[in-house]
């Protein structure tokens, strides 16, 4: 029988507090980048991908004919989504891969789980602090049994908006100037290094809004949930789906002003 978004849920949430524990002790036994990705600052640790694989192998000891999409592993993480119920596990297994090798507390484990290609299920977890986000689809957003419902900020001249950067530089400078032209207008800009909780700490309201260029899957699947069912407005430009392009995660009241101003800076435009 198809699981509820609370069964997956709930197994989400054990496998992703297995697999932060992992990364925190591999993290205490000391931790190196063992490869580079996309360009020379994307780093992967052998964390990256131990973890990646502790979590496929806990959620096919459960359920083996899911399909996995891995930030390590990509779809070759396992399986192919197919047929109607079908679930697909969307999983950044270290978000924050940089902060994670230079022991800055800021890295997560991201889970979500998709049924026919909705996520309806997601659990952020910082790995370093324990802290943990939590939702579902229509069952809201969570932290420590307290509900989610983002900044009551309405005035984008006094929001503090998060970002982040990508890999590659030429994006990077585009990105840079998207700053430049934002800063003056804002109460000012945080770069915490880690989407996934960029996404829930703007669910919180413990920044106002985050946006962001240049994201893939796993960065926002889980975050983005937490994020909607917190009450935000969770978009694209010009009303496009959250994509590569560009996410935004504001309230209401906020996302129109900031979704005018990075409309007018291209922020979804270059490399
Ligand atoms: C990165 C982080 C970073 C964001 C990048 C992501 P990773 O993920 O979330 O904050 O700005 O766009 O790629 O590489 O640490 O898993």
């Amino acid at each position: 029988s198809q699981p509820s978004a609370d069964e997956l849920l709930e197994l989400a949430v054990r496998v992703a507090r297995g697999a932060a524990d992992t990364a925190r002790r591999m993290r205490a036994e000391g931790v190196s980048a063992v490869a580079t990705k996309s360009t020379v600052t994307d780093v992967v640790t052998a964390a990256d991908r131990a973890v990646e694989m502790q979590v496929i192998a806990a959620l096919r000891e459960v359920r083996p004919d899911d399909a996995v999409l891995g930030e390590e592993y990509g779809a070759a993480a396992g399986g192919v989504a197919s047929g109607p119920g079908s679930v697909r596990w969307i999983l950044d297994p270290i978000d924050g891969t940089v902060n994670y090798l230079y022991g800055l507390p800021q890295y997560a484990v991201s889970l979500a789980a998709e049924v026919d290609g909705v996520v309806v299920a997601g659990v952020v977890r910082n790995a370093a602090t324990g802290d943990e986000w939590t939702a579902t689809r229509g069952g809201g957003a969570w932290r420590d049994g307290r509900r989610l419902a983002g900044s009551t900020e309405t005035d984008l001249g006094q929001a503090l908006v998060a970002t982040g950067f990508g890999y590659d530089p030429a994006r990077r400078s585009h990105q840079a100037g998207v700053v430049a032209g934002l800063i003056a207008h804002v109460r000012d800009i945080r770069r915490f290094g880690a989407a996934a909780l960029d996404l829930c700490l703007a669910a919180e309201g413990r920044v106002d809004a985050y946006y962001e260029k240049g994201l893939n899957a796993w960065d926002q699947a889980a975050g983005g949930l937490v994020a909607t069912e917190a009450g935000l407005v969770f978009s694209g430009l010009d009303g496009a789906p959250p994509g590569p392009d560009l996410v935004i995660a504001a309230p209401p009241a906020l996302f129109a002003p900031l979704h005018e101003r990075l409309a007018k800076l291209d922020a979804a435009g270059g490399p």
